[in-house]
């Protein structure tokens, strides 16, 4: 097989890419190892900044977001027995919306379906050969039978554990790292959302968040051990939890129902630079993965692929590499940015096992800051709601 973009990897990076480059007449075929009902149902961010709506809309995919996204002028901080807002509209004049990263991709899967695209599902063996020649090429198996693409670029947007980024000759990676001893267990329960908008909770038993996927979807995570076993968490103790670390405003509950999905997963704070090796370009959380307490990472694989199609396009349309040979540097410099909001975020909210009385203190100092000052609480806003595309 040939085509311009060989794209590795069916999660958002590597479908709205494929459909941004549908929208720039650029062919591309998608390689995915996992079932496209897997895809679908796998539910994981919630939160869209401005920015990728945007994206979203512009590119034709508004409008079932349109209908179903909750917009939330804000969120909530809670610690110290108290919530506060931070009011997004007001700070930033921006809000955010609260869509799952399974309907978007969905709403790309339909997309590139009805375009005729060409999606692979359930391949196996899935590697990359000649990353630093004109014709790159992808390899895979899929029912038995050896397959190969041959491309002008391949995208790698294959996630955290992909073969892309492994594939790159040693030496030629610089990787940035942090480990947390945490994790998040997260729910998905069917239950009616009782708060308007997110509550972000700092408690001494560790952090909390309230977040929803509809009026009558709730999302729930709690911090809890990196090496937890979930069978140790009955739904009794989620829910004893959950009403602990997040019930500190008078009158306010969470509402309990029947837990439809859960799971645990690690923080992690990851870069690898470059993004690029020769012909092959990595997005989202192949190249950098930020822990999730801002509520970025989508978010940050959208900004990727936005300056990976329009560098594209320049060198399909114009002949033009310039795009193309600033596409690392031009993705760096927003995910430094937004790997510190997230850090600081994840800093601000968690327990530590190391920390002291003093530690905890400044905690809450600086929540106190942030819920009071209107320069902190810009600050936390302008970066929740989304840094400016600077392309
Ligand atoms: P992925 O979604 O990981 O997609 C990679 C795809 O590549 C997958 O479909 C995978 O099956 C496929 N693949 C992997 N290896 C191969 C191979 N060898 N061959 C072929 N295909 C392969 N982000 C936010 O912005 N806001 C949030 O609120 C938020 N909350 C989160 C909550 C949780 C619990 C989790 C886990 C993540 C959250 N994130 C959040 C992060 C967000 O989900 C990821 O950053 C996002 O999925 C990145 O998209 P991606 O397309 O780069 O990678
Ligand atoms: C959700 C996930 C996040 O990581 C976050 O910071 C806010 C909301 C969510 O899944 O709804």
């Amino acid at each position: 097989m040939r085509t311009q973009v060989g794209i590795v990897g069916a999660g958002p990076a590597g479908l709205l890419l494929s459909h941004l480059l549908h929208l720039a007449g650029i062919g591309s075929v998608i390689v995915e190892s996992r079932s496209r009902a897997h895809v679908e149902a796998r539910i994981r961010a919630g939160v869209l900044e401005q920015g990728t709506v945007d994206t979203l809309v512009e590119s034709g995919l508004g409008e079932r977001l349109a209908r179903e996204g909750l917009v939330h002028r804000g969120i909530h901080l809670s610690f110290g027995g108290a919530r506060h807002a931070i009011d997004f509209e007001q700070l930033t004049g921006h809000s955010v919306t609260i869509y799952g990263q399974h309907e978007v991709v969905k709403d790309l899967l339909d997309a590139r379906t009805r375009a005729g695209a060409d999606i692979v599902f359930e391949v196996e063996e899935t590697s990359v050969y000649d990353l630093d020649s004109e014709r790159p090429v992808i390899r895979y198996r899929k029912d038995g039978q050896d397959q190969e693409i041959v491309c002008d670029f391949i995208a790698g947007c294959d996630g955290y554990h992909g073969v892309c980024r492994p594939s790159i000759p040693p030496g030629v990676l610089r990787i940035f790292e942090r480990t947390y001893t945490f994790a998040w267990l997260g729910i998905l329960a069917d239950a009616p959302a009782t708060s308007d908008e997110l509550v972000y909770a700092n408690h001494e038993r560790g952090f909390a968040l309230y977040s929803m996927r509809s009026p009558e979807l709730t999302r729930l995570y709690l911090q809890c051990r990196a090496d937890e076993d979930i069978a140790d968490w009955p739904d009794e103790r989620i829910w004893d939890e959950l009403h602990r670390r997040l019930e500190t405003d008078a009158g306010w509950r969470v509402a309990e129902g029947p837990i439809l999905q859960r799971g645990i997963t690690p923080l992690r704070s990851v870069v690898v630079e470059p993004m690029r090796y020769g012909r092959l370009y990595l997005a989202g959380d192949a190249a950098h993965i930020v822990p999730p307490t801002g509520a970025k990472g989508l978010n940050l694989a959208v900004a990727d692929v936005r300056v990976l199609a329009k560098a594209l396009a320049s060198f399909y349309r114009a002949g033009r590499t310039a795009l193309l040979d600033a596409y690392s540097a031009t993705c760096l410099e927003r995910t430094w940015r937004v790997q510190r909001f997230s850090w600081w975020m994840t800093a601000m909210l968690h327990r530590f096992d190391a920390s002291t009385e003093f530690d905890r203190q400044i905690q809450l100092a600086e929540l106190s800051y942030v819920t009071s000052s209107r320069a902190a609480a810009r600050s936390l806003a302008e970066n929740y709601v989304g840094l400016p595309l600077s392309v």
